[in-house]
Parts: C-alpha cells; sequence; structure tokens
C-alpha cells in the first residue's frame, strides 16, 4: 500500500527554473501518467520522486512519511527507464536476480522471488537465455523483473516502451496494464504516446513548462478540458478552434456567431460572461459529419487522408486556416472539393481569450 504526496514541488537547475508548485496527490494503487511536451520536466518530476534527483523546494511524501531527504534505495521505489540496460553477460534469471544478489538475499529466496516475477511477466522458458537472445519486448519484460523483485511499493517508468515498435508497444501495454492489476502497486509513468496514456491511466497529469495543467481522469480530459492547452493536446488528430463572439446569453448557454457568419447556441455555463465578448469554439475533428443537406461549416479540402474506416480531411474553414474533421470511411468527397460540415453543437468546446475553458452543459456519463 502506498499514497505518493507531492507537495509544491519546485526545481531549478541553475538559475533555469524547470518545475513550478507542484501539488500532486496520488492515491494507493494508482496508475497515473505523465505527459506533455517534451522538456516540460516529466523526466525531472520522476526522478525527484525516485531521488535521483533533489527538488529545490518542497516535499515528497509516501505513505503519509517525509522521504525528501531520503536516500533512493530506501524509498521503497524502483524506477524503469526507456534504455533497460541489462547485463548482456547475464542470463534471464541472473539480470532479475541482481538487485536480490546486491541485497544478499538467501539463495532460496532468490529462487522464489524470481521465478515468481517470471511467471507473472510470461519469461519462465526464457530464464537461461542472455539478453542478445531476446526481442526488445522480452528485454524490457526482463528491465521490469528486476524491479518487482524488490518489492517496491511505487513503480516509476520513464518512457519504457518507445523503443519498441508499434505492435509490441500495444502488447505490452496490455501487460502492463496487466501488471499493475496483479501487483496492486501504485505506478507513476511518463510517456509521449497519448494512447499509452489514454488507455493505462487511471488519471493523467498533463505538465506544460514545468506547470501542471490539468489532473484528472482521461475522460474528463477529453470531454472537458481546463482549457486551450489541454484541449489541444489531448485527442488525436488535434482540437480545431475558431473565433466568435458573444451575441445571446440564455439558460440553454451562449448564442454566438463565429468568423464566417455561422451562429450557434453552445451550452457551456455563461457566467461572467457578456454579450460582445470574444471567444474561440473548440470541435474536435471526430465530431464534425459529412453534411450535404445541412451543413454549417465549409470545408474546402486541400488533403485528403483515406484510412479505410475514416477519411481524414485538412483544409480551411472560414476562421480556421486548417481545419481538420474526420469523416466516414466512405464520405463521396475528393481534394479541391468545398463540402459542408454538420456539428452538434453539445460536441463543443468554449474557451475564453485567456485559454480557459467554460464548463459544459453535458458531458458524457461514461467520464
Ligand atoms: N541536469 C540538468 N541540467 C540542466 N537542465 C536540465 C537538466 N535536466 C533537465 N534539464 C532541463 O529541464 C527541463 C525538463 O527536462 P526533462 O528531462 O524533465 O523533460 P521531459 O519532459 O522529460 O522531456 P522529454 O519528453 O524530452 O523526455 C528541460 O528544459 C531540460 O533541458
Ligand atoms: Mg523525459
Amino acid at each position: 500500500m502506498a499514497t505518493l504526496d507531492l507537495k509544491n514541488i519546485n526545481k531549478s537547475f541553475g538559475a533555469t527554473q524547470v518545475l513550478f508548485d507542484i501539488d500532486l496527490a496520488i492515491k494507493d494503487k494508482e496508475f497515473v501518467v505523465f505527459v506533455g511536451p517534451s522538456g516540460c520536466g516529466k523526466s525531472t518530476l520522476l526522478r525527484i520522486i525516485s531521488g535521483l534527483e533533489m527538488a529545490t523546494e518542497g516535499q515528497i511524501i509516501i505513505n503519509g512519511e517525509d522521504v525528501s531527504e531520503a536516500h533512493p534505495v530506501d524509498r521503497g521505489i524502483s524506477m524503469v527507464f526507456q534504455s533497460y540496460a541489462l547485463y548482456p553477460h547475464l542470463t534471464v534469471y541472473e539480470n532479475i536476480a541482481f538487485p536480490l544478489r546486491v541485497q544478499k538475499a538467501s539463495k532460496e529466496e532468490i529462487e522464489t522471488k524470481v521465478m515468481e516475477a517470471a511467471e507473472i511477466l510470461k519469461l519462465v522458458d526464457r530464464l537461461q537465455f542472455k539478453p542478445g537472445a531476446l526481442s526488445g519486448g522480452q528485454r524490457q519484460r526482463v528491465a521490469i523483473g528486476r524491479s518487482i523483485v524488490r518489492k517496491p511499493k511505487i513503480f516509476l517508468f520513464d518512457e519504457p516502451l518507445s523503443n519498441l515498435d508499434a505492435a509490441l508497444r500495444g502488447d505490452m501495454r496490455v501487460e502492463l496494464s496487466t501488471l499493475h492489476k496483479d501487483l496492486d502497486a501504485t505506478m507513476v509513468y511518463v510517456t509521449h504516446d497519448q494512447i499509452e496514456a489514454m488507455t493505462m491511466a487511471d488519471r493523467i497529469v498533463v505538465l506544460n513548462g514545468g506547470v501542471v495543467e490539468q489532473f484528472d481522469t482521461p475522460m474528463m480530459l477529453y470531454h472537458q478540458p481546463i482549457n486551450k492547452f489541454v484541449a489541444a493536446f489531448i485527442g488525436q488528430p488535434s482540437m480545431n478552434f475558431i473565433g466568435a463572439v458573444v451575441t445571446g446569453i440564455s439558460d440553454s448557454g451562449l448564442a454566438m456567431r463565429l468568423e464566417g457568419d455561422v451562429n450557434m447556441v453552445l451550452p457551456v455555463a455563461t457566467e461572467g460572461m457578456k454579450i460582445g465578448d470574444l471567444v474561440e469554439v473548440g470541435i474536435r475533428p471526430e465530431h464534425v459529419h459529412y453534411a450535404p443537406e445541412n451543413g454549417i461549416l465549409n470545408i474546402t479540402i486541400d488533403i485528403l487522408e483515406r484510412l479505410g474506416g475514416s477519411s481524414i480531411t485538412y483544409g480551411p474553414v472560414a476562421g480556421c486556416k486548417k481545419f481538420c474533421a474526420a469523416l466516414d470511411g466512405e464520405a463521396p468527397i475528393t481534394e479541391g472539393q468545398t463540402v459542408p460540415l454538420g456539428v452538434d453543437p453539445a460536441d463543443c468546446h468554449v474557451f475564453k481569450m485567456d485559454g480557459t475553458a467554460l464548463t459544459r452543459q453535458k458531458i458524457p456519463t461514461l467520464v
């Protein structure tokens, strides 16, 4: 059992501050994923949790105990990196056993723990091989095995799958989720990969420039991003934005006129808003459809990508130079054409000019 609290973590390298006032309360057995653009501080924050790096200010608290000053090995944490750094001259068995040998564990204890890890990670028939004879996914599993035998309270992973090809990443993703369930451990996982984040996380921390933008469930990040940064970062392809002006306020939401003279009433919270305010409307590519009868946005298709199940199109819409629409696989459209698109107002997002989102009146109940 392990809760992990980060309190007011700040970190500077010399004169450059890279993390700002990070406060996170991670629950026991939670799978938390850190995502964010390159250089936003994900690895630094993970290293501070592990003790490999010291925070300039703030506390790391595990199970209520302040471990900010504790040595990495005394924190009960295990970290798995992108480069799995196995010992090439040792067998899989010895690689997994390594931390136990360092701890001078008994032969019986080593045997029991290595076999237990090998069972969980499906490596039993590979124990006598050397790493050179393993696939990338198997090597990564050995690296995880090495961390499991230490029975850490918290597992930290820094982009552990990014050296693997797409198919293996998919398999490992499922294996890691299963592992999380089997071990009942608290896990913190850093990735660039949105699909990994969305599929594996109980909750996701979106970091940007060393600041936590939002810490929430994957579905809340998707359906109610707190600001334009999170809205654009979560979801693939990225959300489109069109400028608009508020023309009316009612219980049904905000009436507005989008650039291109499109009028819509969007069901969002209206507190603090007034007629004449400038806003931006956010529309996800998957929320528009080809609507020859009653479309409201006209896209001129510059690029059409047929993926089979869907047709991804890019081109200008009034108020958005490069709008992206994910339409039906068989939508009868071609490059160069201007076609009408429909969108349900309930699917739209609205952002104030400072980037903060207005609360949507209805969001799907899966959340
Ligand atoms: N030892 C260091 N000395 C000075 N600056 C550092 C050091 N380590 C990291 N930084 C800086 O801190 C910032 C955050 O780096 P960090 O490695 O945490 O980013 P990241 O989010 O993990 O990026 P990536 O996705 O590329 O791995 C970067 O601007 C980086 O240049
Ligand atoms: Mg990193």
